[in-house]
């Protein structure tokens, strides 16, 4: 089986959502286990409580756990134009990860919900990718075969650099069937590309 790990940080939801969309794409490729995990939280509860925060059920991952998997689906709010801090965090104490080269040549990818169109989607896309690129892994992006991200009708979260959404600036858009449409597709991409160099290694090895 091919593993692929859906690993998101959620304050209210819409993350959340696009991870349990990523995680049913990438279900729909044969052959593929899929695991979907959030990263651990680092705000008081007192703090939660008062901003807020919906509650989660999702289980919590390790930064020992990111090797196990062949791809590797990380989903962020954008805060102050960048990825959540919880997710930097959860990365940062990836370095033993880093050293022994341990996720060189797995595929990466990302999604990201924004409060405005233009208040750091892209921007939070691309640059979460940054770290993944030192730990040596293979960016997958949503290519334009998944044509909802060009449309001019309304509000569409997403690019060609990952899945995503857009909450509005008190958070009260949902993700549409678009954007989680666009979710469902990145997933099934990604699996698909972690099958195929899976089999490649296989191949490989065999001969
Ligand atoms: C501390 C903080 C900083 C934020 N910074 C931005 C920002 O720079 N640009 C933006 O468009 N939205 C910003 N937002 C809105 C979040 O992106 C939005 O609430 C998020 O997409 C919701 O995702 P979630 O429901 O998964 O937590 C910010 C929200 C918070 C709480």
């Amino acid at each position: 089986m091919t593993r692929v790990l859906v690993l998101y940080y959620s304050s209210y939801g819409h993350v959340r959502a696009l991870a349990q969309a990523e995680a049913e794409g990438a279900r729909s490729v044969p052959g593929i286990h899929v695991d979907l995990r959030r990263v651990p939280e680092t705000v008081p509860e007192a703090v939660r409580r008062r901003a807020g925060f919906a509650a989660d059920d999702t289980p919590v991952a390790a930064p020992a756990d990111l090797e196990a998997y062949d791809a590797i689906i990380f989903g962020t709010p954008t805060l102050f134009g960048m990825m959540a801090g919880q997710m930097k965090t959860f990365l940062d104490q990836a370095g033993g990860l880093w050293a022994r080269n341990a996720l060189v040549g797995k595929v990466a990818a990302v999604f990201a919900s924004t409060g405005s169109q233009h208040g750091g989607h892209e921007a939070t896309l691309l640059s979460t990718q940054i770290p993944l690129q030192h730990f040596g892994m293979l960016i997958a992006g949503m290519p334009y075969s998944f044509a909802g991200q060009t449309t001019a009708e309304g509000i569409v979260g997403g690019a060609p650099y990952g899945a995503g959404t857009i909450a509005g600036a008190d958070g009260a858009r949902a993700p549409t069937e678009t954007d989680l449409a666009g979710a469902r597709f990145h997933g099934a991409h990604v699996a698909r590309i972690a099958a195929r160099l899976a089999g490649a290694v296989l191949a490989e090895e065999a001969a």
